[in-house]
């Protein structure tokens, strides 16, 4: 709440910035790492490492400082041939913890938006075909 003189204020500020980020991101990963169709696909995968990308790309998306240093997320997903359905699961874990966290108007409308529109960038799974 407390915008510095001069500090244009962003979608980021206005949810909460970097400790919001943060929290936000870790639950979104014991939601995925406990849930037991979407957990294999992390199984020997640096999960600190996943999640200070996933921060750096909310940021970005959302208008905070920084950039995104992680790989194209087409190349980080490309080998995992994941499937439509646990596209759909995880983007579910998400919008579930946007919710609990009372992330609402523009900020949850420019996640989701930007959320979506990765899907035909990651699922390279079999069920892809079927939409
Ligand atoms: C919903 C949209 C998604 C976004 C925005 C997203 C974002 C990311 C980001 C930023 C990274 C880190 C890339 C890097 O370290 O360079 C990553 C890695 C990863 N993601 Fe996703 N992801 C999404 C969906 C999924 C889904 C559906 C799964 C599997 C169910 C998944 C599994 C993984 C795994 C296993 C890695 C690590 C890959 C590796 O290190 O080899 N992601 N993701």
């Amino acid at each position: 709440m407390s915008a510095e003189p001069g500090h244009a204020s962003t979608l980021y500020d206005s949810i909460g910035g970097a400790d919001a980020l943060r929290v936000a991101v870790d639950r979104f990963y014991q939601k995925v790492l406990g849930d037991p169709q979407l957990a294999p696909y992390f199984d020997g995968k640096d999960v600190s490492a996943i999640k200070r990308h996933q921060v750096l790309l909310l940021t970005t998306i959302l208008g905070g400082p920084g950039a995104y240093g992680g790989r194209d997320l087409g190349e980080a997903h490309a080998a995992l041939a994941i499937t439509g359905d646990d596209y759909d699961r995880t983007v579910g874990h998400l919008v579930a913890v946007l919710d609990e966290l009372g992330v609402q108007g523009d900020a949850y409308e420019t996640l989701a938006s930007a959320v979506l529109g990765t899907r035909g960038a990651i699922v390279t799974g079999e069920a892809a075909e079927e939409d």
